[in-house]
C-alpha cells in the first residue's frame, strides 16, 4: 500500500517533535516535508534540534538530515504531499492565512492552533466523539474554492480530557457544567528546566484558555445544519484554569448538574461500554478501551497515568454525588499527545479510513 505523504508544520516545536515521533514507521502516513519559521529554514532537522530535542524517547534518525522548508513557500512544500499536520507558534491571522493557502494547494490540513476552531465550517474534532462532523467539509470546500483541500482542527488541550466522559452521558441532558483545569508545563511548549519559577508554583491563569474551555464543547457536542456546525444549546460551563508544575498530563476536575438524573452506576456503565468508531475499526492510534475508569480514590494522577494507552487513553476517577451539582469526577489525558499530536493523527487515521484523503469528490 502506498501511504499518504504529509507535512510536519512547527517540526522544531514541542508538538512537531510528538508528531514526528508518533508518526515514526506509521502505517499510513509517510513524513516526506518538515516545517517551521525562517529561522529554521534551510537547516537540516538534526542541526535545527541541536539542543531543542525535548522528548524523553531519542529523534528518530530518519529525520536528522530532511532539510527544514519555510512556512512562506506554501507551493513549494505542498508539491509533494496529501496532508499536513500544523501546530505553529504564530499569530491567529497569520495561521488562518496559512492553513487556508496549504488547503487551496489540495491538501488536507489537520489543525492543532486555536485559530480556525471557531470558524463555523471548520470541525473541531475528537474522532470518537463527533466524526459526523466531517458532513461540513462539503460546505467548507465550497468557501475556499477547493476539491481535496480542507481543514479540520483538534481541541484545546485540556477540552479533551473530560468532553470524552461528558459525551457518553449527553441523553440524560447537560444543564451545567463547572470545570477546573491543572494544565502541564509541556502545554505551553516548555519543560520544567527551562521554567524554573514554575517550580513549586501553581500559576492560576493561562491566558485565553478558560474562553476555549467553555465555548470549543459547546461546538464539538454540536451538530451540522446548513453548511456551519451548530452549538449544543442549554448547557452552561464555567471554568478555572491553573497551569501546575508537572511535565505532561492535563488534568480536570469536574461538576456536572443533569436535567435527568443518572445515577452513579448508569454513568459507570456508559463510560464502560463507550466503544466509537475509531475503536470499533482498530485504528493504529485508537486506545482501547477509550475511557478508562479507576476505583482507586487516588486515580488518575498525572504521572501514573498520562501515558495510559501510550498517552492517547482518557482516564476518569473520583466519580461522586454532590451537593450543589449533581455528581463530580477527575479527568486525565496527556497534552501534547491526545491533547495534540496524537489527537490529529487519529482524526487523520479515521479521515484516511472514511475516504476524505486523496479522494476526487
Ligand atoms: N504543547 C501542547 O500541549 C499543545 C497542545 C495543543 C495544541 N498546541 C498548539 O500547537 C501549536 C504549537 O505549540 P508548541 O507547544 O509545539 O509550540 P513551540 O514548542 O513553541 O513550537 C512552535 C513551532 O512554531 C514554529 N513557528 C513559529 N513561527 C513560525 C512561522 N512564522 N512559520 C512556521 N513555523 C513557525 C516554530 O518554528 P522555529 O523553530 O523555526 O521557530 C516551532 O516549530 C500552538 O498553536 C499551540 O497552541 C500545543
Amino acid at each position: 500500500m502506498e501511504k499518504i505523504g504529509v507535512a510536519v508544520i512547527g517540526a522544531t516545536g514541542y508538538v512537531g517533535q510528538r508528531f514526528l515521533t508518533l508518526l515514526d514507521k506509521h502505517p499510513f502516513f509517510e513524513v516526506k516535508t518538515l516545517v517551521a519559521s525562517e529561522r529554521s529554514q534551510g537547516k537540516t532537522y538534526g542541526e535545527a534540534m541541536q539542543g531543542r530535542w525535548k522528548l524523553d524517547s531519542p529523534m528518530p534518525a530518519q529525520y536528522s538530515d530532511m532539510r527544514i522548508k519555510s512556512s512562506r513557500d506554501v507551493k513549494d512544500f505542498c508539491k509533494d504531499i496529501d496532508m499536513a499536520f500544523c501546530a505553529v507558534d504564530m499569530k491567529k491571522e497569520d495561521i488562518i492565512f496559512l492553513e487556508e493557502a496549504i488547503a487551496r494547494e489540495e491538501v488536507v490540513v489537520v489543525s492543532n492552533n486555536s485559530a480556525n476552531r471557531l470558524t463555523d465550517d471548520v470541525p473541531i474534532v475528537i474522532p470518537e466523539i463527533n466524526h459526523g462532523h466531517f458532513a461540513v467539509l462539503e460546505a467548507q470546500k465550497k468557501r475556499l474554492g477547493t476539491k481535496k483541500g480542507f481543514i479540520v482542527a483538534k481541541p484545546n488541550c485540556s477540552v479533551q480530557s473530560f468532553v470524552p466522559a461528558l459525551f457518553p452521558l449527553l441523553d440524560y441532558g447537560l444543564d451545567s457544567i463547572m470545570v477546573s483545569t491543572y494544565q502541564a508545563v509541556s502545554g505551553a511548549g516548555k519543560t520544567l528546566e527551562e521554567w524554573p519559577e514554575m517550580l513549586g508554583n501553581v500559576i492560576p491563569n493561562i491566558s485565553g484558555e478558560e474562553e476555549k474551555t467553555e465555548n470549543e464543547p459547546l461546538k464539538i457536542l454540536g451538530s451540522v445544519a446548513d453548511g456551519k456546525i451548530v452549538n449544543l444549546s442549554g448547557t452552561k460551563i464555567s471554568s478555572q484554569c491553573a497551569r501546575v508544575a508537572v511535565q505532561e498530563g492535563h488534568l480536570a476536575n469536574v461538576w456536572v448538574k443533569f436535567r435527568q438524573k443518572p445515577s452513579r452506576d448508569e454513568i459507570l456503565k456508559r463510560w464502560a461500554e463507550c466503544v466509537p468508531l475509531p475503536q470499533e475499526l482498530k485504528l493504529p492510534l485508537a486506545p482501547q478501551p477509550f475511557l478508562h475508569y479507576f476505583e482507586e480514590i487516588d486515580r488518575p494522577q498525572s504521572r501514573l497515568d498520562a501515558g495510559q494507552e501510550k498517552g492517547m487513553g482518557i482516564t476518569l476517577g473520583r466519580l461522586q454525588e454532590d451537593g450543589i451539582f449533581d455528581f463530580s469526577f477527575t479527568c486525565l489525558s496527556a497534552n501534547t499527545i491526545r491533547g495534540a499530536a496524537g489527537g490529529a493523527i487519529l482524526t487523520a487515521e479515521l479521515l484516511y479510513k472514511l475516504g476524505y484523503i486523496n479522494q476526487d469528490e
